[in-house]
């Protein structure tokens, strides 16, 4: 087994086919001799799961204020970071993380208007000296994002509460993911989502290889 021990998130926006990407990715670096985790966010633990489901499916009169909802967001991570992601990180594993901290900046900073510094200050708490090699970002024009979302929904359950809010909110989402791959270029590597899977799936193994060192 190859030690690598390091951290890749990705992010993007909903119907931009991370899941996808994210088991072509582990296939490829186990076949290449690397350990792989897989875990997502919020979720991640059984704990931080229970808070996944309160993020994404709270439909009561009461709504959820909107530094309720950050709490929530940094609290799994914590939980997640500590329980799994810094463990398997110590044992020279690779980590795919499904959504991480600049999900944070793009929808609780630039869609819903928090302070970006107070929100990089919770989130190099609840990171606890986890540093992310690399972050794919997957980027979609929103209303591709939906239209792929919506024929999920066709089949599945219904937009969950993220997915519900605006095609406005959305846009900025997009643009605060923009920003934050010109801001950190070494980091975040942004890649067209609307290529064909196989195609997508060769670059951010070339990216992630370069990254591992395999
Ligand atoms: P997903 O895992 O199905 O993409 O759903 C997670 C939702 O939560 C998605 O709409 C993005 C949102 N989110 C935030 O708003 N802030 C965060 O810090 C994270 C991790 C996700």
């Amino acid at each position: 087994m190859v030690k690598c021990g390091k951290l890749i998130t990705f992010e993007g926006p909903e119907g931009s086919g991370k899941s996808t990407q994210i088991k072509l990715l582990a296939n490829y670096l186990s076949g290449a001799g690397c350990e792989v985790v897989v875990t997502r966010e919020p979720g991640g633990t059984p704990l931080a799961e229970h808070f996944r489901e309160i993020l994404k499916h709270h439909h009561t009169q009461e709504k959820i204020h909107p530094s309720t909802e950050l709490f929530l967001f940094e609290a799994g991570r914590a939980q997640n970071v500590n329980e799994v992601i810094k463990p398997a990180l110590a044992a020279g594993k690779i980590v795919l993380c499904d959504r991480f901290t600049d999900s944070t900046i793009a929808y609780q900073g630039y869609a819903r208007g928090q302070d970006l510094h107070m929100l990089e200050t919770l989130n190099r708490l609840a990171l606890n000296g986890v540093e992310i090699a690399l972050t794919i970002l997957l980027d979609l024009p929103p209303e591709v994002g939906f239209a792929r979302a919506a024929r999920r929904v066709e089949t599945q359950n219904s937009f969950d509460r993220m997915e519900s809010e605006t095609l406005a909110f959305h846009h900025k989402v997009r643009s605060g993911f923009l920003a934050l791959a010109a801001q950190y270029p070494e980091r975040i590597k942004v890649f067209n989502a609307e290529q064909p899977m196989e195609q997508l799936a060769a670059a951010i193994a070339r990216e992630a290889a370069d990254v591992v060192g395999i």
